[in-house]
């Protein structure tokens, strides 16, 4: 079986004690995986998580849903990839959400790229289209059509196919990841995808038993 990718990217869901029980609940239910399981919670819940799967033991790896595009300095609410290093190991990048609600630009995103890989850390960039520019060393991409989020109507996989395709060819990218409404019932749709290496999973990775279905169903 090819190893995937299978990242649960919370948005601003949870508090502390609602990611410790998704933390009980999701570990028993994870058993043996050889997939990546990597965990995007809002920051404040990152040490926590982070303490957690130390203590636990777990498979589980931390990621943080944006980064700032500064270095470090006076920008009130950012969180730099200098400090997010002690947290996580991977970080997402132009999300569609970030790159409405703070007007994120392709030369932002660039320099959130070259940041977070100057503090070894790894971006998960994320395009809604196929004609979205990808910054050099990116090496995990992740294709999200904006329909397909949050809406419960996932992408036809042979769309994704031909789109992921496409990226591969003209990117030197390891991993494309399919993310938009996907669940246990239709992962496999996209798992099974010669150019697909995992899913990004919003709504669905908010239940551990969901999440975990994805796991396993892919
Ligand atoms: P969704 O979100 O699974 O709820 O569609 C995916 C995403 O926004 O990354």
């Amino acid at each position: 079986m090819r190893k995937q990718l299978f990242v649960a990217n919370w948005k601003s869901h949870k508090t502390q004690s609602e990611a410790q029980l998704w933390l009980q609940t999701f570990t028993p239910l994870l058993y043996q995986t050889t997939h990546t399981v990597i965990l995007c919670p809002p920051f404040p819940l990152l040490a926590f998580c982070k303490s957690y799967i130390a203590e636990h033991h777990l498979p589980i790896t931390l990621g943080s849903q944006t980064v700032s595009p500064h270095e470090e300095g006076a920008y009130t609410g950012e969180v730099s990839a200098r400090t997010l290093k002690d947290f996580v190991e991977y970080v997402i990048i132009g999300h569609s959400e970030t790159r409405q609600l703070h007007h994120e630009t392709d030369e932002q995103l660039q320099q959130k790229v070259t940041l977070a890989l100057a503090h070894g850390l790894t971006p998960i960039y994320c395009v809604s289209t196929e004609t979205q520019p990808i910054p050099k060393l990116v090496t995990i991409v992740a294709y999200e059509p904006l329909f397909a989020i949050g809406s419960g109507h996932p992408a036809n996989p042979n769309a994704v196919e031909e789109i992921a395709h496409s990226i591969k060819q003209r990117y030197a990218v390891s991993y494309i990841l399919y993310g938009g409404s996907v669940t246990g019932e239709d992962v496999m749709q996209f798992s099974r995808l010669l150019s697909i290496g995992g899913v990004l999973v919003g709504g669905a990775s908010l239940s551990p038993q969901s999440f975990a279905k994805i796991i396993h169903h892919a």
